[in-house]
């Protein structure tokens, strides 16, 4: 497995690899490092399907907020470097702030649309910092696939508007979320969890469960949107630790309102709860048949 810290460098390795076998795939996992199982399973899935897997570790400023926890997220070289190396990358890229921004950059990608809602709207300007990293680290490392987790589901939705509309040649690998055996979904941000907020975190997950319940059940063709919202929000409320930053159902991947449950045939439903200084998402896709 190779370190690679330049762009320049990254560029010539791929280069060589890719002279040496006419056809190689390439195969790319974005992250901000602290692996976890969730990042294994995206790695194992491109090291299945790609002839080279690059894992990139960027903790990228631009998508952080003025108030969020740049500074403080957690990084953890040595471990990441043996999580890549078990799920079999070949490459481990770490650009640095100073290459990856040289200057007050002066340019930025914005999705619209998908971006209106949810994290979209609680953290302003996090949208165009992702859409704008993955568009540089695509034209860095030119993969044919690129493999993101559906724990982030509205980023999901907002890469894929992205690729179509720029004309990317990459397609999109969405992978389903992991969890503990409770139920918590694996985040590099549980960490910061202590073990109070850690136990009354597993409302997030019993809460899509419940809404999963309300409708694919034998109630789903007269329940309503805000029912199943409300019915969320009381639950997440039995928390006393849980502060709601959103809980909603919208259509997806449009991630538009929804009026009545018959005009849709996907939602979904995304949280985004603080439990003590530390924020969590989770959400689920729910067919409606
Ligand atoms: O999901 C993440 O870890 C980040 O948003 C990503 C896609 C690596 C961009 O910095």
């Amino acid at each position: 497995m190779q370190v690679i810290r330049a762009i320049q460098e990254l560029r010539e390795s791929i280069r060589t690899l890719r002279a040496a076998k006419a056809g190689a795939t390439i195969g790319f996992v974005p992250t901000m490092g602290y692996l976890h199982q969730g990042h294994a399973s995206l790695l194992e899935a491109a090291r299945a399907q790609c002839d080279l897997v690059v894992l990139s570790i960027f903790v990228n400023p631009l998508q952080f907020g003025p108030n969020e926890d740049f500074d403080k997220y957690p990084r953890d070289e040595e471990r990441d470097l043996a999580v890549a190396k078990d799920a079999g990358a070949d490459i481990v890229f770490f650009p640095q702030v100073q290459e990856m921004y040289p200057k007050p950059t002066k340019t930025k990608v914005t999705v619209e649309g998908v971006t209106e809602r949810l994290c979209g709207a609680s953290r302003p300007g996090h949208f165009d910092g992702v859409a704008t990293v993955v568009t540089k680290l695509f034209n860095i490392v030119q993969p044919d696939l690129a493999y993101f987790g559906m724990k982030d589901a509205q980023q999901v939705a907002v890469i894929e508007q992205m690729v179509h509309d720029l004309n990317m040649p990459v397609t999109i690998v969405p992978r389903p979320t992991l969890r503990e055996a409770d139920g918590l979904a694996l985040s590099s941000r549980n960490v910061y969890l202590n073990e109070e907020e850690r136990k009354q975190a597993l409302v997030l997950s019993q809460s899509l469960r419940m809404a999963e319940e309300l409708l694919g059940g034998s109630s789903a063709s007269s329940v309503t949107p805000s029912q199943v919202v409300n019915a969320v929000r009381s639950h997440i409320e039995t928390a006393p630790l849980a502060v709601i930053d959103y809980a909603e159902l919208l259509a997806y991947p449009s991630l538009e309102p929804v009026e009545s449950l018959k005009q849709v045939d996907r939602v979904i439903l995304a949280l985004a709860v603080k439990f003590g200084k530390t924020r969590l998402i989770d959400n689920t896709i729910i067919r409606i048949s």
